[in-house]
């Protein structure tokens, strides 16, 4: 029999057969849906999240496509108008979330939710500029994370004793104007006025950029926050580094954060004809810049220790193949928990710098123009952060960070803990930088539980 189109053969067997099909196609998809919704529901040791792990995926994948580039990751410099996009996005996050939304004089954002007593401010949060070609992890699950727990409390009809906050700090990795960690230094008190002339690679300042972000950069120093005005600072941050990912731990809780200083140098020889200078009769500046960047690695290895050293970049000028370069400039970064050690490699380090200047025949000179001090984590704050991460059913291990946050510019006032969730291969500061959701959301998870613990717990004033 030819069958016309949509023509179902009817029989008792044929029925009998859809039927079981139907609820068998049925109760796979609730054993499906249970599934998503356990998985979202419930952290790896079986205790049930607080916070929604898909909504915070969502504005983070979201959030991702603000300087997108086409090899994945992002590249949204801090003060660049793609910066200024995301900072819209989360703006408008934190006004669903119902929070007041406020915007410091050094452009630091702020939402705020009422607490019922008359305390200090947790505070909590971290920063959404990249460096140029970075992740889309850093900093980022620490600012999205934060707006989730607030979303989670709001859910929960949670109240707690003190306001909350959470901060979006302004260009926290400087690559644009070379200081780091911006924002929260200009809250912390340790940066000021002098940084507003510093010009960018577009001959802008910074004070350009501040109007640009509706702030009167001659009120800058309003942007410092007052001792006592905060009860703790927490910063939910990814590891950066390959510890917890190599040894299978969730949750990093932070001992410290390295210090870091870093210095812009130029050397200066001399621009000349590369076919006919000879070789004895040169000042090739790039060759003097060269061996600096060596003499900075074995200064650094010199000595037992987890301290670090880069030369990032370098210029040269005239920067033509057939022109002996004339002048490089080129940026030292020295890191260590410990600030004495950071000064005693820079000694050796210039001694080394003055000895090729004499066999190259250049002059180099360096200024500082970062100087971020190690931040100690407060140890209660840090027995908070694993008595949270222990009751949600998570491992925990003792760390310190090698990465700057802007949480340790706030130590300065207030007592600090910081939470770390492993990064893929210990990659960071590139594309390839990621973290599993649910690690993302076993961190947010334990930044909502040390926020009411900390909110039961300290006896402020
Ligand atoms: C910031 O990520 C830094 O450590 O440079
Ligand atoms: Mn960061
Ligand atoms: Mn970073």
């Amino acid at each position: 029999m030819k069958m016309s189109q949509g023509f179902q053969p009817s029989s008792i067997f044929s029925n009998t057969f859809r039927t079981v099909a139907v609820w068998l196609g049925l109760g796979v998809l609730a054993a499906a849906l249970l599934w998503v919704t356990d998985a979202q529901a419930a952290a790896p040791g079986g205790q049930s999240r607080h916070i929604n792990a898909l909504r915070l995926q969502g504005t983070l994948e979201k959030l991702s496509e603000f300087g997108r580039n086409p090899e994945g990751g992002v590249t949204r410099l801090g003060f660049s108008q793609t910066e200024m996009d995301a900072r819209t996005y989360v703006m408008s996050l934190m006004k669903d979330a119902g929070l007041e939304v406020r915007v410091d004089a050094a452009g630091n954002i702020f939402g705020r939710r009422a607490g019922t007593a008359q305390l200090p401010t947790l505070l909590f949060g971290s920063h959404i500029d990249s460096v140029p070609h970075g992740g889309n992890f850093d900093g980022t699950v620490g600012s999205l994370g934060a707006i989730e727990v607030m979303r989670a409390l709001n859910d929960g009809h949670v109240t707690t004793r003190h306001p909350l906050e959470v901060v979006i700090w302004t260009n926290e990795e400087g690559p644009h104007f070379g200081i780091s960690a911006l924002g929260s230094g200009v809250a912390a008190g340790v940066l000021g006025p002098e940084i507003l002339d510093r010009k960018d690679e577009e001959g802008l300042t910074l004070a350009d950029w501040l109007r640009r972000y509706g702030q009167d950069p001659s009120h800058l120093t309003d942007a410092r926050i007052l001792r006592g005005a905060l009860a703790a600072i927490l910063e939910l941050h990814i590891e950066q580094g390959p510890q917890l990912y190599e040894t299978k731990v969730q949750i990093g809780v932070v001992q410290g954060i390295v210090g870091l200083k870093r210095w812009k140098c130029v050397a200066t020889g001399f621009a000349n004809h590369a076919g006919t200078t000879p070789m004895n009769r040169r000042k090739d500046a790039l060759a003097a810049a060269a061996k600096d960047l060596l003499a900075v690695r074995d200064v650094v290895r010199a000595e037992p220790g987890r301290q670090v050293g880069t030369v990032g970049y370098m210029k040269a000028e005239p920067g033509a193949p057939n022109v002996i370069p004339g002048r490089v400039e080129f940026p030292v970064e020295l890191r260590d928990l410990d600030a004495a050690t950071i000064e005693r490699m820079w000694e050796h380090v210039q001694q080394r710098f003055a000895q090729t200047d004499k066999e190259e025949g250049v002059e180099t000179r360096c200024a500082v123009i970062n100087d971020i001090a190690p931040a100690l984590s407060d140890p209660s704050v840090q027995s908070v952060i694993r008595e949270a991460a222990r009751s949600a059913g998570l491992s925990t291990a003792d760390m310190p960070s090698g990465a700057v946050h802007d949480a340790g510019e706030i130590s300065r006032l207030a007592p600090m803990g910081m939470i770390f969730v492993p990064s893929r291969d210990g990659i960071s500061h590139a594309p390839q930088e990621f973290s599993t959701w649910d690690d993302v959301a076993n961190g947010t998870e334990v930044l909502y539980r040390s926020i009411l613990k900390l909110d039961k717990q300290m006896n402020t004033r």
